[in-house]
């Protein structure tokens, strides 16, 4: 079967933090043949792209996105074999794999600032961004170190033996590489080449829109260290023009492969201006983070979408995403609103990107602080990452199937009734909406390439159409408390699906009554 060209812009992604998908072999860590043996389950569900976070041998500072070796396999997570065993499986299910590529940083272990620290006149000793310190021994410039969107201080750390600061713009234990210097981008895309050699289908880059800094370090002119201002006005830290320039050479390399995807991690809040330059210079999808820190109201949508999915027409990939292992869980808007949220994101013009777990409405758990792992601050939670990044509830049994032992972060509290197993039961569960979701989306061209039209109600309900030729979607979501009656638009209607009942494909009429927080999906007869 000739492979579809689109399958980034038209298929589902699902992410997998494999530290918490499934443990092989009982050490309470999840690995990578456990996601080789529950990629069933992923085809099943029906997603086309799996984006794996990282897996690379990692001291695990920063679980993973600190790495000390990039074409490696962290003894945690398997070997180079179980990678191919796992591409193996994929490529025979058809889903293709995504890697995260970390090229900002590497760990302070890394061999590479090893030797760059260990004098000034190494081979090595401009692979990073290394500063004498001012007179009076402050850092160079007021530079900040944003730990997962909340500033934490100086972005320069000390080194006593070079007696200079390294640039960490994330933590002192991820000094930034310098790409700057050509044989640091080479070296970066050679593990690109290595990867794409095994077979992957693209990367998910992080902190993309850090690849290049001010060649004169100058001072950012703003002093609010506020992280959501600091990254969004700055002028001399992030988003430099040779960024864009390599992301210009890094598309290149990926089009030596039919339908690879590069997909960003640009900053929260910047500006979709932005984001499309990113587009502009050969990044597919520069990620677009707003509904994960965003309440889901009527308001913000009728803000949002529009006018995001108009700026991008077709310059640049619409893509959507609830969560992430970055931020809190779709949960975090109540039971009612995370469904109207899966109805939404498998429904919008745009790639949908589903967070381990998501499809299970799994919990934001609250870790207790002597069982805490992720030593950052987290954006929203105010505590940290654990909280999102619980091991996957696959059934009923001790420690929810995951691994036969205690595992690495503690369990959601209810899991015995939210998992794979019990869920795939229950026709009304969040688990069976998704996939049903998931479903029509593909039978759908409607749903996965046609265009969108936002309508306008007075009332709470937030609606749209989406259109491809002769096939018509109309998607209505009551975002309020109270019961709505919805003018339809001309045509007959069926309703396919709604978020709070499972009867399928059956006839509707104007004016259609929506429950509190109800959301359908109704297609057109012909
Ligand atoms: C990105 C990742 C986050 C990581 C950080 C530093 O924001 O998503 O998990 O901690 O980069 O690499
Ligand atoms: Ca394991």
């Amino acid at each position: 079967m000739a492979e579809n060209m689109n399958w980034w812009k038209e298929g589902v992604f699902y992410q997998v933090y494999p530290r918490s998908f499934y443990d092989s072999n009982g050490d309470g860590i999840g690995d990578l043949p456990g996601i080789t043996q529950k990629m069933d389950y992923l085809a099943w569900l029906g997603i086309d792209g799996i984006w794996l976070s990282p897996f690379f041998e990692s001291p695990m500072d920063d679980f993973g996105y600190d790495i000390t070796d990039y074409v490696n396999v962290d003894p945690i997570f398997g070997t180079l074999n179980d990678f191919d065993a796992l591409m193996a499986k994929a490529n025979e299910l058809g889903l293709k794999v995504v890697l995260d590529l970390v090229p900002n940083h590497t760990s302070y272990k890394h061999p590479w600032f090893v030797e760059s620290r260990s004098n000034r006149n190494n081979p090595k000793a401009d692979w990073y961004i290394w500063h004498d310190a001012k007179d009076d021994g402050t850092p160079p410039n007021n530079w900040a170190a944003v730990s997962n969107i909340k500033t934490v201080g100086s972005a320069w750390a000390w080194d006593e033996t070079r007696q200079q600061y390294y640039l960490a713009s994330f933590s002192p234990v991820q000094p930034d590489l310098n790409w700057r210097n050509p044989a640091v981008k080479a070296a970066i895309m050679d593990v690109v080449k290595f990867w794409l050699k095994r077979g992957v289908y693209g990367f998910r880059i992080d902190m993309i829109d850090y690849l290049s800094k001010d060649a004169e370090f100058r001072d950012e002119p703003q002093a609010t260290f506020d992280a959501k201002d600091y990254i969004s006005a700055s002028v001399y830290h992030v988003n430099q023009i040779e960024t864009m320039h390599y992301v210009r050479e890094l598309r290149t390399l990926l089009d030596q492969y039919p339908n690879r995807v590069t997909i960003g991690e640009v900053a929260y809040h910047q500006p979709l201006d932005l984001l499309l330059k990113f587009s502009e210079y050969g990044l597919d999808m520069p990620f677009n983070f707003r509904l994960s820190i965003a309440p889901l109201t009527k308001e913000f949508l009728t803000g949002f979408i529009k006018t995001y999915d108009e700026t991008l027409t077709d310059k640049a990939q619409p893509n959507y995403s609830f969560a992430n292992h970055d931020v809190l869980r779709g949960m975090r808007l109540g039971e009612p609103r995370a469904r109207l949220a899966a109805l939404l994101l498998l429904t919008l013009r745009g790639t949908p990107f589903i967070y381990y777990g998501e499809e299970l409405g799994m919990e934001n758990v609250d870790v207790p602080a002597e069982r805490r792992q992720d030593p950052f601050v987290s954006y929203e939670s105010g505590g940290n990452r654990d909280t999102n990044r619980t091991p996957m509830q696959w059934s009923a049994e001790p420690f929810a199937g995951f691994s036969p032992i205690e595992p690495w972060l503690p369990l959601g509290v209810n899991y015995a009734t939210l998992n794979v197993e019990v869920e795939k039961q229950h026709p009304s569960s969040m688990l069976n909406l998704y996939k049903r979701l998931i479903d029509l989306r593909r039978a759908h061209p409607a749903l996965h390439q046609g265009h969108m039209s936002v309508l306008d109600f007075d009332s709470n309900v937030y609606g749209y159409t989406r259109t491809a030729n002769d096939d018509q979607a109309l998607v209505l979501l009551n975002l309020g408390d109270v019961q709505e009656e919805v003018t339809l638009p001309e045509g007959d209607w069926r309703l396919q699906i709604s978020t709070h009942h499972t009867q399928g494909d059956t006839p509707v009429t104007s004016p259609l009554t929506l429950q509190a927080y109800e959301g359908v999906v109704l297609a057109k007869i012909s």
